[in-house]
Order: structure tokens, then sequence, then C-alpha cells
């Protein structure tokens, strides 16, 4: 028998805010046809001006929770993968296990921007493996809605908000299941890359500012690469994998990983398109939905794969 992290439920939510490229064309130099051929997005939803991260966060995982049948406080641990945190602190996890009304237990954020939610599952599986936690909550949540600068046409029409959840249970096994494979990387010289110049050191939140063009190249290079190495890892090939759920950011650059990868796009789980790049959100939203839809089913090989601001990206292979 082997101890492993297995998922028990995944649930996400989204502002009821649905903002199509169109709304954008009155205000920029910008076009429906352009946001939708350079990056596949056709709409992506913003949170209403009293909704926060810790609110969307909060929703994801009370779904998440309703489909494992547990309440907040069979879980033993919070973690929350965001940049949009309410507040410098307390952290989002903590507000949101009050929120959940779990009285128990630990919550805390981790800040690896869009590879975010991959860094909190190998964290999470990190401390069921060392019999810190059995039960832990996974989140990914964003409010980029409120980093964007509205007349910055290169960043302004692709990200958006959401938030999506899944558990994780330690389980002795027999079976092939779980997490597998992880791979987890970073390089500080990409920081101008993409960041937002705010912060501790100019006294506001700030704007997202990217190397659009110069990202998309290095993305499709890291993103392939980690996927092979936590494969690797995974003791897993190319063809053992039933789906890849990689960060929505781009859907060229998903066509451009997968392509490296040698893996069709049928077998790819798509949303890019309904909520753009919601940085750490995207992939548990992608879980969600791809669950949803009937394409993720229990013994699937999965391979999430992400890359954002650091640059830090990183992949994870699970069976489902
Ligand atoms: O989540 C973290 C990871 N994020 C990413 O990986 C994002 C990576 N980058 C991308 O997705 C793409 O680079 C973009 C979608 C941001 C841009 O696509 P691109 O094909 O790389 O375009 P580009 O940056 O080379 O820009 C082409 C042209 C430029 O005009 P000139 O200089 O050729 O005259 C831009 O000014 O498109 C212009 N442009 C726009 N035009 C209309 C940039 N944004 C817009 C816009 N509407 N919204």
């Amino acid at each position: 028998m082997t101890l492993r992290a297995i998922v028990r439920g995944v649930g996400h939510y989204l502002p009821d805010r649905i903002v199509p490229n169109s709304e954008f064309e009155a205000t920029l130099d910008t076009t429906d046809e352009w946001i939708k051929t350079r990056s596949g997005i056709e709409c992506r939803h913003f949170a209403a001006p009293d909704e926060f991260t810790s609110d969307l966060g909060t929703k994801a995982a009370q779904a998440a929770l309703d489909m494992a049948g547990l309440s907040a406080n069979d879980i033993d641990a919070v973690i929350v993968a965001t940049s949009t945190p309410d507040m410098t602190f307390p952290s989002a996890a903590t507000m949101i296990q009050e929120k959940l009304g779990m009285e128990r237990g630990f919550a805390f954020d981790v800040q690896a921007v869009c590879a975010g939610f991959v860094f909190a599952l190998a964290n999470a599986n990190g401390m069921i493996m060392s019999g810190q936690a059995n039960r832990v909550l996974v989140i990914g949540a964003e409010t980029f809605s409120r980093i964007l600068d509205m007349t910055d046409r290169g960043t302004c029409v692709l990200f958006g908000d959401g938030a999506g959840a899944v558990i994780l249970e330690g389980q002795d096994t027999d079976a092939d299941r779980g997490i597998l494979g992880v791979d987890l990387n970073s390089d500080g010289r990409y920081r101008d890359m993409l960041y937002v110049d705010g912060g501790m050191t100019s006294g506001q939140t700030g704007f997202i500012k990217m190397q659009g063009n110069a990202l998309f190249r290095q993305a499709v290079e890291k993103l392939a690469s980690t996927a092979d190495a936590a494969l690797l890892k995974a003791g897993k090939t190319h063809e053992d994998v039933d789906w890849i759920v990689p960060h929505q950011a781009n859907i060229r650059i998903i066509q451009g990983t997968a392509k490296k990868l040698g893996v069709s796009m049928d077998k790819v789980v798509v949303t890019v398109q309904d909520h753009g790049n919601t940085s750490a959100a995207s992939i548990p939203l992608a879980l969600s939905i791809g669950v949803q839809r009937g394409q993720i089913k229990p013994g699937d090989l999965l391979v999430a794969e992400a890359i954002g601001g650091g640059l830090a990206w990183g992949a994870v292979v699970l069976r489902w």
C-alpha cells in the first residue's frame, strides 16, 4: 500500500457579469476579431464591485465540499493560490476558512501567479505525504480585473476573474491513483516579462505589465518541458495521457504545447474562450468544467501545466 493524495471533490465559481470582447471595442483600438484570433478569448467574467477573491474562492470551495459530501470542519488545511488577495494580509485562505465556518486546521496563501495552483497542489501533496494534513482544500481564486489597466490593449483584453477548488485526501492504496508526479521551476531573471507595478515599492495596488510576445515564446518551450519532466517522475509517457489541463492564457500557447508534447487537441480541456486568463484559478476552473462537461472521468490520467510571472512554471501528473 502506498499513501497517495487523491481527489475527493472539485468545484468552481464565476462572477455573474460576463464581458464580451465587443465591450472593449468602444474604448480601445481593438476588435473582437483580433482578440479571438490572437488569444482564443471570446469573453470573460468580472467580479462585482463588492465581490473579492475570498468571496469567489469560498463559493468554489463550497461546491467542492458539496461534491465530496464533506463539511468545512472535515478539512485539515486550506491552501489558496492567488496574486489578488482581498488585502495585503491576512491571507485570502484565512478569510475563506472563516467564511466556510471552519474552526480548525490551518490556512495560507501561495503566490506563484498563473502557476500558483500547480505550486499549491504540490504543497498539498507534500503535506499529505509528510502527515501534516490529511484532507487539503486547494483553491485557485483571482480578481485580476482589479489590476488591469483598462487603457492598455495589450493586457486588459486577456484576463478575467474566477475561482476553482479541489479537495485532496490522503489514502493508502494499491491503485495507481492521485498525484503521481510534480515538477516545479522558477527563474527570477525573467521577472520583467510579467509583473504588477504596485505593492510596497509604489504604495499602490498597481497594474499588470507584460511583454506578451517574449512571454509567448518562453511559455510553449517551458510548458512542454515541465510536462515532460512531471510525466517522467510519474513513470508515464505521452501515450498514457488522457487529458492535458493547461493554464488557459492563449489558445495558441495551448495548441503549441500540445503539439510539442505530441498530444492531439481532442485530449486538451479548453476553457479560454469563456473565461480568458484567470491566472491561478484557470487550472481548477478547467478541471471542474472538464468534469461537468463529462470530459474528465475517474481513472483518467491528467497533466496540469502552467506558467506565469516570476517566471514560475510547473506541472502535476495525477490520475483522477
Ligand atoms: O498567464 C501568464 C502567461 N501569459 C501568457 O503566456 C501570455 C503570452 N502572450 C500572448 O498571449 C500573446 O503574446 C498576446 C495575445 C499578448 C499578443 O499576441 P501576439 O501575437 O504575440 O501579438 P504581438 O504582441 O506581437 O502584437 C502584434 C500587434 C502589435 O502591433 P504592431 O506592433 O505589430 O503594430 C500590437 O500593438 O498587435 C497589437 N495589439 C493589438 N491590436 C489590437 C496588441 N494588443 C492588441 C489588441 N487589439 N488588444
